[in-house]
C-alpha cells in the first residue's frame, strides 16, 4: 500500500511571513494518513520545519556534496536544514537551467548519498504532446533520470506535462492515468514488480480544489506535486483533504 503524498512546490516565491501558512496545512495533515510535503525557496527551509506533520524538501541540488560551486546547495545541506526529500529535473530547471537527464541522474544519486527522497519530475512539451511523443519522451527521460538503486523509499515520480504547469490545462483524466499507468509498467520493467509497486507516482500540472478529487481517482496517481495552489493553505488544505478522501 503507497502513502499518497501531497507536495508543495513553491517555487521562488515567499519569505518568512509566508511560513504561516504551514499551520493550517499542518491542521489538514493531521487529519488524514496522507503525507504533506512543502518544498519553500532554499533559504526558508530552516525556518519551515517543525509544522507539525508538514514535511519539507528542497527543489533541486548540486550532484556534489560540496566544492567550489557559488550559488548552488548540495543535498547534505537541504538534508541538515531538515529537509527529507528534493524535487529533480523540474521542467523549469530542464528550461532554465539546461538540465539533461545525465544530470538529474547525478543530482539523483547525491540526494540519495545524503538520505532524500527524490522527486523525479519527467513531462512532454506541448509539441511532444501534440505529435503523439508523450510516452517515448516519458520513457526516456525515466531511462536517463532515474538512477539503478531506486527504491520505494528514495524514489518518487513526478508527471508533470510541461504545457499544464501554471496554464489552467489538464490532460484528461484518461490522458493522466494511461502516462501513469506506462510509468508504473516502465518501473516494474526495470526495477522489478516489487520496488516498481511501491514507487509513488504524483501528477502535477495546474492541481486545484476543483480538480484534486476527480485526478486523485486517476489509476496510479498517489497524489500530486502542486505549484500557485500550494502557496495558501486555503488552496492547498483542500487538496489536502480530497487526496484523504480518495481510497
Ligand atoms: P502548477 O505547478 O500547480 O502551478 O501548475 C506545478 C509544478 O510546477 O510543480
Amino acid at each position: 500500500m503507497r502513502t499518497k503524498l501531497a507536495a508543495g512546490n513553491w517555487k521562488m516565491n515567499g519569505t518568512r511571513a509566508m511560513l504561516s501558512e504551514l499551520d493550517a496545512m499542518a491542521d489538514a495533515a493531521a487529519k488524514g494518513t496522507a503525507e504533506v510535503l512543502i518544498c519553500p525557496p532554499a533559504p526558508l527551509l530552516a525556518a519551515a520545519t517543525g509544522h507539525g506533520q508538514v514535511a519539507i524538501g528542497g527543489q533541486d541540488c548540486h550532484s556534489a556534496q560540496s566544492g567550489a560551486h557559488t550559488g548552488d546547495v548540495s543535498a547534505p545541506m537541504l538534508a541538515d536544514a531538515g529537509a527529507r526529500f528534493v524535487i529533480l529535473g523540474h521542467s523549469e530547471r530542464r528550461t532554465d537551467h539546461g538540465e539533461t537527464d545525465a544530470a538529474v541522474r547525478d543530482k539523483c544519486k547525491s540526494a540519495w548519498e545524503a538520505g532524500l527522497t527524490a522527486i523525479v519530475c519527467v513531462g512532454e512539451t506541448l509539441a511532444q504532446y501534440e505529435s503523439s511523443n508523450t510516452l517515448d519522451i516519458i520513457g526516456g527521460q525515466l531511462a536517463g533520470s532515474i538512477p539503478d538503486a531506486a527504491t520505494g523509499h528514495n524514489l518518487v515520480v513526478a508527471y508533470e506535462p510541461v504545457w499544464a504547469i501554471g496554464t489552467g490545462k489538464v490532460p484528461t483524466t484518461d490522458e493522466i492515468g494511461n502516462v501513469h499507468d506506462f510509468i508504473r509498467a516502465r518501473l516494474e520493467r526495470r526495477f522489478g514488480a516489487g520496488v516498481g509497486r511501491s514507487v509513488r507516482l504524483l501528477y502535477g500540472g495546474s492541481v486545484k480544489g476543483s480538480n484534486a478529487a476527480e485526478i486523485f481517482a486517476t489509476s496510479n496517481v498517489d497524489g500530486a506535486l502542486v505549484g500557485g495552489a500550494s502557496l495558501k493553505a486555503a488552496d492547498f488544505v483542500p487538496i489536502i483533504d480530497a487526496l484523504n478522501a480518495s481510497s
